[in-house]
């Protein structure tokens, strides 16, 4: 385990410089004394975009390269076309980094709203591939804008890609109590990928036999998140089929507002990034709303990954806390952030 943390901070836009604040503030709480919290901030994002019309210069990309780990805030605002920030910054770290876990916790806490009835016993996590799959940009139209337009947007998988993530998967299944991997994808239509991720799973699983594993069609899966959300353990699945169970997910634990994700790569070899799922949120950005707890949830998993694992423990033991005695009065976003920074 390192003894200093050489932290690259891209606070972002709206609300993300006000919840990464808290996220720093509780992750330095929750260090040993003797690990040394250096932090180098980033101006990328819309305000950048507006400003310079950049999103994410090579000259920057290299320098974050040399960082142990990134945390992002939120970056885009209605003034920025769609698309801009996300490919132009987001997919190019996550591509860039070779981010092929994009990893996504699901914990119902205690004393949390869910939209569910009878409140189960949520804790799962998602390995969403990162990579690949139809995000690749691998397509193109012609005859644009005209009747007879075409489009593609090929999924592009490939046995290395399927093989690195689903390994990862069976790694952090066979670390948890439940030691249970689903796969879920939709092999019964789009056979080629679905029976190479399929047969993937089959072979690496032989690996792991103290690891049970099943696998569900993804509609299927959206069913049991809501009706069975206590069946699943660790979830492997394809880019667009994480990113939509992921949401799913988060809409079924406490919402937005705790949801934390982390892009990784899992070798070492470049920076993983973390960051709360939520957006810049503008609707209530400078006005002290915004809850900093995903985003601390962030610093959680970003300091497991480093290798830190008593401190990622005491910040997700603090929010547990917190939360537990959270009775709907409003918080600011600084007071949340100081209370879990002095629970840790
Ligand atoms: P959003 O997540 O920013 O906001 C959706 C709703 O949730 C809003 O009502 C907002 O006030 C609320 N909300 C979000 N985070 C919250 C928090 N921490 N505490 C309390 N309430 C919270 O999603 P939206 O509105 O679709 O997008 C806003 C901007 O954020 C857009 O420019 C979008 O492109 C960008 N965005 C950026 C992401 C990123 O940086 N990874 C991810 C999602 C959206
Ligand atoms: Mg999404």
């Amino acid at each position: 385990m390192a003894r200093s943390i050489d932290l690259a901070v891209i606070p972002g836009d709206g609300i993300g410089p006000e919840v990464v604040a808290e996220g720093l503030k509780v992750l330095s709480a929750a260090l040993p004394s003797d690990v040394k919290l250096a932090t180098t901030e980033y101006d990328l994002g819309a305000r950048r975009w507006h400003a310079t019309g950049e999103t994410l210069p090579d000259a920057e990309l290299a320098q974050l390269r040399g960082h142990d780990a990134i945390l992002l805030g939120a970056v885009g605002d209605p003034g920025v076309p769609s698309g801009v920030l996300e490919r132009g910054l987001l997919l190019k770290l996550r591509f860039a980094f070779d981010h092929y876990v994009n990893l996504r916790p699901s914990r119902l806490f205690p004393n949390t709203a869910t939209p569910l009835a009878g409140r189960p016993d949520i804790d799962f996590v998602v390995v969403r591939e990162g990579t690949e799959g139809p995000y690749v940009g691998n397509g193109g139209s012609m005859r644009t804008g005209t009747p007879a337009e075409v489009a593609t947007e090929v999924s592009l998988n490939t046995a290395y890609g399927v093989e690195r993530v689903v390994r990862d998967a069976f790694e952090r299944a066979a670390a948890r109590p439940a030691k249970k991997l689903t796969l879920v994808h939709k092999n019964n239509v789009l056979v080629h990928a679905g029976h190479l991720w399929s047969r993937t799973v089959e072979r690496v699983g032989a690996e792991y036999p103290g690891v049970t594993t099943d696998y569900l069609h993804v509609d299927a899966a959206t069913i049991f998140l809501v009706t069975q959300p206590e069946r699943f353990d660790v979830i492997v699945t394809d880019n667009l089929f994480g990113d939509i169970l992921t949401d799913l997910a988060a809409a079924v634990t406490g919402g937005i507002g705790l949801a934390a994700s982390g892009n990784i790569n899992p070798t070492g070899a470049f920076p993983s990034m973390f960051e709360p799922v939520h957006g810049s949120a503008p609707d209530i950005a400078g006005t002290g709303k915004a809850d900093p707890t995903a985003t601390v949830l962030s610093a959680a998993l970003l300091l497991r990954h480093l290798g830190h694992e008593a401190a990622a423990e005491k910040i997700e033991d603090a929010v547990t806390a917190d939360l537990a005695e959270r009775d709907g009065t409003p918080r600011s976003t600084a007071a949340i952030g100081d209370a879990l920074a002095s629970r840790v």
